[in-house]
């Protein structure tokens, strides 16, 4: 794989991490704040610094498991939660991730992946989400054509590749993106469709 382990390890090791916003990005805190079940189990995948999940316990949520490849992030969140009840901290590849979750937080994670791993991140949600089991979160929909990530996709392409396993219940333009990320990316919900 051209971004391993061993890239998004040195990516964060270097301090060479655009994308990190350094707290919870207002999309992803709106999902989270219409969430009334504070039992659902939720993974964080290609979750790297996970703001989001120190939202998720300062907000009562006790199944949170966040996911990584790369070590020096999750180390630097076990810093930050100093041994906090409800939350997993779990250095894996996704692709190889096993578990049941009914809620899958998706945000900067789909485009880290080259796109010949759409597909296999598709089914891969489909597989650890339970029964009506969703994904949240957002996606970036800007041209780009560089060799290295972000990957963005198109609307078109994303109801394409989410159709086959999911309803799409928002694939919309994000209005409360943060502000570099104003009109580039899409919020979304979909639901499994089995
Ligand atoms: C662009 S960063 C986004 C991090 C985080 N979601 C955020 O918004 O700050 C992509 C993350 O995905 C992780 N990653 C890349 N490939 C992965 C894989 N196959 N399995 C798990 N994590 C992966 C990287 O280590 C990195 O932390």
């Amino acid at each position: 794989m051209k971004h391993d382990q061993n890239y998004w390890q040195k990516r964060y090791v270097d301090h060479i991490t655009g994308w990190d916003l350094g707290r919870a990005s207002k999309p992803l805190k709106s999902i989270v704040d219409k969430i009334e079940n504070k039992e659902l189990h939720i993974l964080i995948p290609g979750a790297g610094n996970a703001y989001e999940a120190e939202y998720l316990i300062e907000k009562g949520f006790s199944n949170i498991t966040v996911l990584d490849i790369a070590l020096q992030p999750l180390l630097q969140l076990k810093e930050r939660l100093k041994n906090t009840d409800g939350i997993a901290i779990v250095q894996n590849d996704f692709f190889k991730h096993e578990g049941s979750y009914d809620l899958i937080l998706e945000q900067t994670f789909f485009c880290a992946l080259e796109s010949r791993f759409r597909e296999s991140y598709i089914n891969k949600c489909h597989e650890l989400l339970k029964k009506n089991g969703c994904i949240e979160g957002v996606l970036f929909d800007f041209e780009s054509k560089t060799n290295e990530p972000p990957y963005p996709a198109t609307k078109k392409e994303y109801t394409n590749l989410f159709q086959k396993k999911f309803d799409i219940i928002n694939l919309d333009r994000c209005l409360i993106s943060e502000e570099a990320r104003q009109g580039k990316e899409l919020i979304i919900k979909m639901k499994k469709n089995d």
